[in-house]
């Protein structure tokens, strides 16, 4: 790529909302030719033929933002990988660090009481192990803080290309980091919860992060979830 096909690039990511792009680690920069090679490999947002296993193959050993410095294990999404249903959550705990599998945690079981008791209770057997669950960061943020928006930027190209593979009928995001990762809204997660919106013409819906409903003094959120 020249130098101004790598600018015409950015700047179509830049109108998509993509500030942060990461460099594809398949040709260490100090490796590439000058002249003869590419400068840089860039990504695209949904490659032909896309697999998650290409996905998971492309996240490697991830060194792309500072979330690699304490993570044990990267935790890149479970379930059903055909599942029309797919749950996005923030990014993983001490729990999913460990054994890298998300919303294995408190939160993750109430996520699985969840979706296997509310279904129930619409007469719908669905199981946890029916849907598809991921996050927006794949690495655990240190004292579990937030990630922050490059985290989200860099490691989100990932999120959308599983979700573009999977091609959910519905994706039911949690908490306003999920919301604000796919719908990039500055409305607050109390007044957006329990709408339907879109992302890339698939329905989004956006309810409250287990995390929150687990606080006592949030009982009725909990109820409205
Ligand atoms: N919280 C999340 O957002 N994701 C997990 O995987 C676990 C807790």
């Amino acid at each position: 790529m020249t130098p101004d096909q790598i600018r015409d690039y950015l700047k179509y990511y830049r109108d998509l909302g993509i500030e942060t792009i990461y460099r594809s680690t398949s040709i260490p920069l100090e490796q590439t030719p000058l002249l003869s090679k590419p400068l840089i490999e860039l990504p695209v947002l949904a490659p032909e033929g896309d697999t998650l296993q290409k996905i998971r193959a492309d996240i490697g050993d991830c060194q792309r933002c500072r979330l690699c410095e304490a993570r044990k294990k990267i935790v890149f999404g479970s379930g059903n990988e055909t599942s029309p249903l797919v749950f996005v959550g923030e990014g993983p705990g001490a729990d999913e660090d460990e054994q890298g599998v998300p919303f294995v945690g408190r939160a993750g079981q109430l996520l699985t009481q969840m979706i296997e008791n509310t279904a129930a209770k619409e007469g719908i057997p669905v199981k946890r192990s029916d849907v598809y669950i991921c996050n927006v960061v794949k690495c655990r943020p240190p004292e579990n803080r937030a990630p922050q928006p490059d985290e989200m930027e860099i490691c989100g190209q990932f999120l959308f290309r599983q979700l573009m593979t999977i091609k959910p009928k519905a994706i039911c995001v949690l908490g306003a980091t999920a919301m604000k990762a796919l719908l990039n809204t500055k409305e607050g997660i109390t007044k957006s919860r329990g709408q339907w919106q879109k992302w890339n013409g698939i329905p989004v819906m956006i309810t409250y992060h287990p995390s929150y409903l687990l606080r006592q003094y949030n009982a009725q959120a909990k109820r409205e979830a």
